[in-house]
């Protein structure tokens, strides 16, 4: 080990995100804190929990993203990726563990005071207004502003020129990757300090999933830390700094992503031989 935590990332890239900071997008002003890859930006810690008075989903599950990375959670259907990702959204009651944010303790806030705290997060489903228009979907996305988004808005119609395009069509008439596009937009809307990303290249083709996920990359770069469920295993780790393997609501294997695609039992089992 050289000590350099990059060293091992998935893609092996050290330009492919911004090293230095965290939610930079939108101009959200910048912490100046030096980067710590030691502790974690977004960290769901130990979750045990589920639905309502249901059984539990997740069993002490740790799922976390570094400033400056991409993490990404794989597995089988129903393994409790999903679940994961709303615990930490704070979408259900935890029997044990927490959420901390850039070393705040927020496992006691709503999903609403996390947003307002910096979190964006694409749910799987329902991810879009569909009978509204592309631009009232990035207006409903600064909900909680109360300045001037404009300048946000431009930087979403940069990232996705489509959407500029298509500004004042209904969503729900745009393709599968264009209304991720609109999704991923609408988190950025409200210039968040870490995106949380379920499934963003579900349903779509390869093609497209390529393109969503330069266009992750790029949102990574400008030092957004992204923690995203993906299908696409192996493309997803490629581009992973840290990957983990859900099993069952539990850690199955957890490492940087090249270590993942390395490591025969993982590819055996997930990742297709
Ligand atoms: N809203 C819900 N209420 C009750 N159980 C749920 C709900 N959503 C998911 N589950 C259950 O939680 C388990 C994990 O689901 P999920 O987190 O969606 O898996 P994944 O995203 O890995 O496919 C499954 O057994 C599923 O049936
Ligand atoms: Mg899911």
């Amino acid at each position: 080990m050289s000590g350099n935590t990059y060293d091992d990332r998935g893609n092996n890239d050290g330009t492919i995100v911004n090293l230095r900071g965290i939610g930079e997008f939108g101009a959200h002003p910048g912490t100046g804190l030096a980067m710590d890859t030691g502790s974690a930006f977004l960290i769901g810690d130990s979750m045990t929990g589920g639905y309502g008075k249901g059984p539990d989903i997740l069993h002490e599950c740790t799922i976390a993203v570094n400033r400056g990375e991409i993490a990404v959670i794989v597995g089988p259907n129903g393994a409790g990726k999903s679940t994961a990702m709303k615990a930490i959204f704070g979408m259900l009651d935890l029997h044990k563990g927490s959420v901390r944010l850039d070393g705040e303790d927020i496992t006691d806030l709503s999903p609403q005071d996390r947003v307002a705290k910096g979190m964006g997060f694409v749910p799987q489903t329902n991810n879009i207004f569909t009978s509204m228009t592309v631009e009232e979907n990035l207006e409903m996305g600064a909900f909680i502003r109360r300045d001037d988004f404009r300048d946000t808005m431009a930087q979403v119609y940069d990232l996705f020129p489509i959407l500029k395009d298509k500004r004042r069509q209904a969503a729900g008439e745009l393709s599968g990757g264009q209304r991720q596009q609109v999704a991923v937009g609408r988190a950025l809307m409200t210039r968040p300090k870490v995106l949380m990303l379920d499934e963003p290249t579900a349903g779509v083709s390869p093609i497209v999933m390529d393109e969503l996920f330069d266009r992750i990359i790029e949102v990574a770069r400008t030092g957004i830390p992204i923690l995203m469920v993906e299908q696409n295993a192996r493309q997803a780790l490629e581009i992973a700094d840290h990957g983990y393997v859900l099993v069952q609501g539990a850690n199955a294997y957890t490492g940087t992503g090249k270590q993942l695609l390395a490591d025969p039992e993982v590819r055996q089992a997930f990742l297709g031989g």
